[in-house]
């Protein structure tokens, strides 16, 4: 009876003692994706959060990174990293990378390295609270299988690459919190993707919204924060799935009278515009968690019903409106 028990307590021991001798013979990572993530770790000198990129273990086990189902490094997502420098070239060397994000680690500086444009599995890429400069590459255009890009929170300048819109599995791209300029390119009616999600604010954009935006549904839509002007209904429609608009703090100027909202509407901050017109009846019919069209051009009576008197009178405040929540239209009206 002892025997069998003796012989597996042997082996395990065996199998404990050679892995301990001998890491490399149960390492699954692959030696290329080892070596780039080596690489990566001293360009960033070492950070302590990635004291688990140990040369000695398999590096599908560090921290941080992910391997697929051929150990191949497939994502690697740093938060709160302090990491500094530049973002190392030899990101460009694990040609498995599906997910690249560095996100809150603000001394991570320089341009955005061009050896990216190397990874042609990447669907998500983001960079978010970084010290990141320079323009938006070019080559992020060429990298035809990303479905999301974010690079927000941080300081990229020039304009907005009209390219981007060839990519066409995109269905988000966030750029807000940058120091961008230039107008919103005419080719951004044309992304392909079903669902899109597009903030683009706290920039510094310019000019009007091309009217081809008007050819596509943004489900989610976030211009505050820029320098727009003209006319922005061509963004609203009752045919659509639009879930969020925010253009807030700029200077479109249209009359908002005649426009239709989409059922799925939830959230409409048009604040600080010059916005003119009465606000459609059609308001009472949304389930809306969000609402403010403070200081603009408005006029006359809000609409009674719906959500639209759940919001405070500060999201009505600096119009020519009245009644709830601001006061009664006839004690405006006798003034
Ligand atoms: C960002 O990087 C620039 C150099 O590229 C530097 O001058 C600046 O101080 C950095 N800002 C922050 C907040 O670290
Ligand atoms: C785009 O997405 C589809 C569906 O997920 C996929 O089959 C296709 O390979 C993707 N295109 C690229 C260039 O990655
Ligand atoms: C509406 O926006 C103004 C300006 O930003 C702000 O002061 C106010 O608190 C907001 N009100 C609501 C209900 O969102």
């Amino acid at each position: 009876m002892e025997t069998p028990i003796i012989k597996i307590i042997c082996l395990i021991s065996l199998i404990v003692f050679s892995t301990f001798l001998h890491p490399s013979l149960s390492e699954l990572c692959n030696p290329e994706d080892k070596k780039a993530l080596l690489q990566i770790k001293q360009a960033l000198n070492n950070p302590s959060i990635l004291a688990s990129w140990d040369p000695q273990t398999d590096c599908c086990d560090w921290l941080y990174v992910q391997c697929n189902d051929n150990h191949r490094i497939n994502s690697i997502i740093i938060e709160n990293g302090k990491l500094e420098g530049p973002i190392p070239p030899q990101v460009g060397n694990l040609p498995y990378l599906k997910v690249l994000e560095f996100i809150t680690n603000p001394k991570l500086t320089g341009p955005i390295p061009p050896t990216i444009a190397k990874l042609k599995r990447l669907q998500l890429f983001r960079i978010s609270k970084a010290n990141i400069t320079g323009p938006i590459p070019e080559f992020i255009a060429e990298m035809k299988s990303l479905k999301s890009v974010e690079i927000s929170s941080a300081r990229l300048t020039g304009q907005i690459l009209s390219s981007l819109s060839g990519l066409s599995n995109l269905t988000e791209l966030n750029l807000n919190r940058n120091l961008l300029t230039g107008p919103i390119p005419s080719s951004f009616g044309e992304f392909k993707g079903e669902y899109f999600f597009l903030d683009l604010s706290r920039n510094k954009l310019l000019g009007k919204i091309p009217a081809s935006l008007g050819k596509r549904t943004f489900d989610v839509i976030d211009l505050s924060w820029n320098r727009l002007e003209g006319d922005a209904s061509l963004l609203f429609g009752p045919k659509r799935s639009t879930w969020k608009v925010d253009l807030s703090m700029n200077s479109f100027e249209f009359d908002i009278s005649n426009v239709e909202f989409a059922k799925t509407l939830e959230f409409l901050d048009i604040n600080h515009n010059k916005i003119f017109g009465r606000l459609p009846e059609g308001l009472t019919q949304l389930s809306l968690v969000h609402f403010n069209v403070s200081y603009n051009r408005l006029t006359g009576e809000i609409p009674q019903g719906g959500d639209l008197q759940r919001f405070d009178a500060s999201g009505y405040r600096g119009n020519d409106l009245c009644g709830p929540p601001l006061s009664r239209c006839d004690v405006v009206t006798a003034l």
